[in-house]
């Protein structure tokens, strides 16, 4: 898929048809996050794909931002030691969390390749998803993706608001689109 197609393509979905995701797609879907750029190329990410039935249903219970039926998640998380040692606070505090928002784009658009939805979520228990995935202190959540097959009767996507997609050009305010 070209990738334009794929960034206008993407949406927020939350309706996914029962079908399970292949285990080798999620391996490229892990393979596609790992691709995103990581600050002073520094090893903190971690990619865990959660496709246990109990343990998502676990997570869905620590989630109120998991209003899918989605059977399988991924979430994208930090070794905070590993991105303090590399870069400091810069690493622990900044890039890592545009890393992880980059990581889960790349996701959500690799996703379309094969006919997935993904929805990112945040809205979750950080100390609830953390002790339900045996996931250490010195680590930090970043975002979660619900992963599946998009119903074909889901409702239509959301519409950008008024004033989202503000574009200016060389200074700020020299509005440009
Ligand atoms: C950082 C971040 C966190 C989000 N968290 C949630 C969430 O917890 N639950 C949810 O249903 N959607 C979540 N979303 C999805 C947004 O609601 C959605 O992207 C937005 O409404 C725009 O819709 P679109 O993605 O279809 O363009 C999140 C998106 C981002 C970028």
């Amino acid at each position: 898929m070209d990738v334009l197609d794929a960034i206008k393509k993407r949406v927020a979905v939350r309706y996914f048809e029962e079908k399970p995701v292949p285990e080798e797609v999620l391996k490229t879907l892990a393979w596609a996050a790992h691709k995103a750029p990581t600050g002073g190329n520094t090893p903190y990410r971690r990619v865990m794909v959660i496709n246990d039935e109990e343990t998502v249903e676990m997570v869905k219970k620590v989630s109120p931002g998991f209003l899918s039926n989605a059977k399988t998640l991924m979430l994208i998380y930090t070794d905070l030691d590993i991105a303090y040692k590399g870069l400091g606070r810069l690493g622990r505090d900044i890039c890592s969390i545009i890393d992880a928002g980059a990581a889960a784009e790349n996701v959500a658009l690799a996703a379309l390749n094969f006919g997935l939805g993904t929805c990112f979520t945040k809205s979750y228990s950080e100390a609830g998803v953390k002790e339900i995935l045996d996931i250490p202190e010195n680590y930090r959540t970043e975002v979660m993706l619900q992963i599946g097959y998009p119903r074909k009767d889901m409702p239509p996507p959301l519409k950008a608001k008024p004033n989202a997609r503000i574009t200016y050009l060389n200074k700020h305010g020299q509005l440009w689109m």
